[in-house]
């Protein structure tokens, strides 16, 4: 079969490997009918997250059950699905307490409590890397789903693959910084990052009664796509963040905004100088928009981090947090809490995802797709890619 394949930084290409088959009794193999890269494929892809051999990429995709193993009975061949990013068996005591992408089950040989550099990480990703179970990833034509009583959901048959796509990770990601900020109604929240799941965080606002969304990014067409898409206001990001956290005072009485939300992660823009920092403080990337996270929320305000943070960073301002008293939460999204929920909005047309795909592109395409998608060329905002071509 045909599947998206890394080998080593900026290489990604199109190889034939041997179709994937069930291995355990809760396995099932899905026929891939659309699949999408994401900004944390980048990840992978720049080298700031390592993977030594080759590896398939992707864990947003969706399709056909080809065969289940003989202790899957909620699902058969035929159904169609969408696929949370978190494998997760759905039994042990973090899967009990809606937090499968902390699974004790899935990561086997990298998983622990320490959540270190190197080791000790948490439950496994679909093809993300061999530090996240070294499971094989959805950019392929088939892929083999372990634990397919828990995470798959069946998706009503009038609903398109790009419909319905993206509830496998960035619309539950985008909704998960709203949840865990608790919003209630009427909070002015700040979303830094106009990429697809701060697009999604955007949404996901609205559909919990936010009085106010802000968008910030660094790319005006990224800003563009988050006002036609989800209605927000806009602040460019330019050379200094002191601007942006000085607007956004400006917009809320000088307080800040009551919830700020990291949709960027540990690759912003960066100048040389910044880059020389990282380099003597043996830091990956910089927590620049953390940081500006951290001024433009009000005092007892609350910060959600769904861009990824790889390593340790000096200087973490932990007296702003202590004076401000703000509420931090971070990781990965808990995708199988929110998913039923989040599929009952799409279905009964309370919001749309389909409108952020700026490309369609065949898999045998995936070397150009994830260039554009990494260098934002193009006006790229999310590539769907078809694996049948
Ligand atoms: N927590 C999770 O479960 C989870 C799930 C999916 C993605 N992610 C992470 O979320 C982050 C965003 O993902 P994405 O798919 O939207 O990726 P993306 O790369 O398309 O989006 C990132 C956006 O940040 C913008 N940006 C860069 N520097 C900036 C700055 N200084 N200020 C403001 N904006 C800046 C970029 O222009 C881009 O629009 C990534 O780190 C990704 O790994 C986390
Ligand atoms: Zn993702
Ligand atoms: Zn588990």
């Amino acid at each position: 079969m045909k599947a998206a394949r890394i080998h080593g930084p900026g290489k990604v290409t199109c190889d034939t490997v041997d179709d994937p088959s069930i291995r355990d009794s809760r396995d099932a193999i899905l026929r891939v009918t659309a699949t999408a890269i994401c900004g944390s494929d980048l990840h992978i892809y720049s080298g700031g997250i390592p993977q030594a051999r080759p590896m398939t990429l992707g864990h947003e995709f969706m399709g056909i059950i080809e065969e289940v193993g003989s202790d899957v009975k909620n699902l058969k061949r035929g159904d169609r699905v969408v696929v949370p990013f978190p494998i997760a068996c759905g039994t042990c005591f973090f899967c009990q307490h809606e937090l499968p992408g902390h699974c004790e089950n899935s990561n086997t040989e990298n998983y622990g409590p320490e959540g270190g550099l190197m080791k000790e990480k948490g439950g496994a990703l679909f093809g993300y890397t061999d530090l996240y179970g070294g499971y094989d990833g959805g950019q392929a034509e088939y892929v083999r789903v372990p634990f397919a009583d828990y995470g798959p959901r069946i998706v009503p048959d009038n609903l398109t693959d790009e419909q319905v796509l993206f509830l496998t990770d960035i619309f539950p990601t985008g909704y998960t910084g709203i949840d865990w900020a608790g919003v209630k109604g009427g909070e002015t929240i700040a979303i830094f990052g106009a990429g697809p799941v701060g697009v999604m965080a955007a949404k996901s606002a609205w559909l919990r009664n936010a009085g106010r969304v802000i968008v910030v990014d660094t790319l005006p067409y990224r800003l563009a796509k988050a006002k036609s898409t989800a209605g927000c206001d806009t602040i460019l990001w330019q050379d200094d963040p002191k601007k942006v956290v000085e607007e956004i005072r400006a917009m809320t009485d000088g307080r800040g905004a009551d919830v700020c939300v990291e949709a960027v992660g540990f690759e912003p823009e960066r100048s040389l100088l910044d880059k020389a920092k990282a380099v003597i403080h043996l830091e990956k990337g910089s927590p620049k928009v953390l940081e500006a996270c951290m001024s433009a929320v009000r005092r007892g305000g609350f910060v959600s981090v769904l861009g990824v943070y790889p390593t340790t960073y000096d200087n973490f301002p932990i007296g702003q947090f202590f004076d401000k008293g703000i509420t931090l939460t971070g990781g990965q999204a808990p995708a199988h809490k929110h998913i039923d929920t989040l599929l009952r909005y799409v279905i009964d047309g309370k919001v749309r995802l389909d409108d952020i795909i700026t490309h369609r592109l065949p898999l045998s395409q995936v070397s150009h797709a994830y260039k554009i998608f990494k260098e934002k060329e193009e006006d790229c905002v999310k590539v769907v890619m078809d694996p049948s071509k």
